[in-house]
């Protein structure tokens, strides 16, 4: 046999004893990458599907798409912050680490002292690590020529996705929060979108006679419904107020009012039904009717109903909400809002949506279920806020019992959204600012049309933003020890 090229005069010299160790090394060493390879790695890319088994395994045009996503991912912000591809990018051209709240420094590792806990927002950041544990199958990649149409799968004009709406009505059947079967589905731009496009449905035309509509809802209220209708306010319909103001009037005619109703509630997480009855139109927001935030009693089957992904997946980013509405007028005009405002929801949230629906429905009642994971997330929250504010007498929270919950098939803690902070000094009025001195940024109260006495705390946020939440309410409960009328320390 000829020697190999180079090697060949060196390997003529060489004794055979020596050649065969040489030999018998390499092989052992091929034998052990091979099985390391095997344990390693996954079929796909053992079986290099390919076809020439180059290091693109079989990618072409998502390969560089790919390698960027994944080089960003593996940037270490010391676990309290995160490296995004549309991060500014720094000196080297590179994104850097976006730090969590109370943390700084180049690669996060830095701790603020004594930072202000924010606890305003309802971000959903509580469902990042369950996404960053699903990173191979929440990852979706938009090639550069997916749906530059207007148009999507729907063909008539809705610009909606066939495949989404289908797989979105799987997961209410499944989780059991909604009947759909005999509801039309309006997709619009995050639920916000929704507020808006629902009032306009359920009010008489601009040129009919009847009077505008009155938009109400019960305090504590979600802001948006009062801000949304009032920027919009005119011939169509107006702001209300609150139901309060219109008990009198309701008892005689609830014509021409359209009220709002959250449940659970946000601020106070309370499950709530339309208060003004009669021929009054109800839109229910159901943004937090899923198993991470409240127990599901029974499928919700208003004629008006809002959801959005932004709770239950927590892409509030993605922007992206739907209407379940019975009656077909009211879906088309809710649809033509939608149209009209912004040609329908985007076509690469869309997609986006659809492989993370995906994903939360082929884990449903898992040992990888979203709800489950939530929950059990929520539920710690909430418990450890609560044993330290059962400690208090100067600060409250709204109080939640276990209940039975359809989805887990038992009775499941309470796990809610946002905690509802009651001041019960005197000197505390105004619970927002009591809250802020104490380094504690909330949403005040008299926004949800609530007494200044309350303010709201999100338990929504990420880790490092509750673990800050929870050392400043400890901070502000152990002080009452020394801030007691006729305490001493000695
Ligand atoms: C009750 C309620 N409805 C609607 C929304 C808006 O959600 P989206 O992100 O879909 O616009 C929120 C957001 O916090 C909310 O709390």
């Amino acid at each position: 046999m000829e020697p190999a090229a180079g090697g060949g005069q060196q390997a003529r010299r060489r004794p055979a004893g020596l050649i065969g160790l040489h030999a018998l090394l390499c092989l052992s060493l091929l034998l052990n990458a091979l099985l390391l390879a095997h344990h390693f790695l996954p079929p796909s890319r053992l079986l290099g599907h390919d076809g020439g088994g180059s290091s693109g395994c079989g990618l072409s045009w998502a390969l560089r798409a790919a390698k960027e996503a994944e080089a960003a991912a593996a940037v270490d912000c010391s676990g309290h912050g995160q490296v995004f591809l549309d991060g500014v990018a720094g000196e080297d051209g590179r994104p850097g680490c976006e730090c969590n709240a109370c943390f700084a420094g180049p690669d996060c590792s830095l701790r603020t002292p004594d930072c202000t806990a924010d606890a305003n927002s309802g971000n959903p950041l509580f469902l990042e690590p369950y996404w960053r544990r699903h990173a191979s199958a929440g990852a979706v990649v938009v090639s550069g020529w997916h749906r530059m149409s207007y148009t999507t799968t729907d063909g008539h004009g809705l610009f909606q996705s066939i495949e989404l709406e289908r797989q979105i009505r799987r997961l209410h059947s499944a989780v059991g929060n909604a009947v759909v079967d005999d509801k039309h589905v309006v997709f619009a731009a995050g639920s916000i979108q929704l507020i808006n496009a629902l009032v306009h449905a359920l009010s008489p035309d601009a040129d009919a006679a009847s009077p505008p509509a009155r938009v109400v809802a019960t305090a504590p209220y979600y802001p948006t419904y009062r801000t949304q209708t009032k920027m919009f306010d005119g011939r169509e319909y107006r702001w209300g107020g609150t139901t309060a103001l219109w008990g009198n009037a309701s008892r005689n005619s609830t014509d021409g009012f359209i009220e709002f109703v959250t449940s659970p509630n946000n601020p106070d997480a309370q499950l709530y039904k339309p208060v003004l009855g009669g021929s009054a139109a109800v839109i229910v927001d159901h943004a937090y009717y899923w198993p991470h935030f409240t127990h599901i009693p029974a499928p919700a089957d208003e004629d008006v109903m809002m959801f959005t992904m932004s709770k239950p997946s927590g892409h509030a980013g993605s922007r992206f909400g739907w209407a379940l509405i019975r009656d077909q007028d009211v879906a088309k005009r809710a649809n033509k809002y939608v149209q009209d405002s912004i040609m329908g929801a985007s076509r690469d949230t869309q997609l986006r949506m659809l492989g993370i629906v995906k994903v939360m429905l082929a884990n449903l009642h898992g040992e990888e279920d979203i709800f489950a994971f939530g929950h059990g997330v929520m539920r710690t929250r909430w418990r450890r806020l609560n044993a330290v504010v059962s400690r208090s007498r100067r600060i409250s929270l709204q109080k939640m019992a276990p209940a039975y919950c359809t989805y887990f098939k038992r009775i499941r803690d309470p796990s809610p959204a946002y905690a509802w902070v009651k001041c019960e000094r005197e000197e505390d009025e105004d619970c927002h600012e009591a809250m802020l001195k104490a380094k504690i940024n909330t949403r005040p109260g008299v926004l949800n049309e609530a007494s200044s006495r309350y303010t709201r705390i999100s338990l929504l946020k990420s880790d490092d933003d509750f673990e800050a939440l929870m050392e400043r309410v400890t901070d502000l409960v152990n002080a009452e020890r020394y801030d007691a009328p006729g305490f001493s320390s000695m």
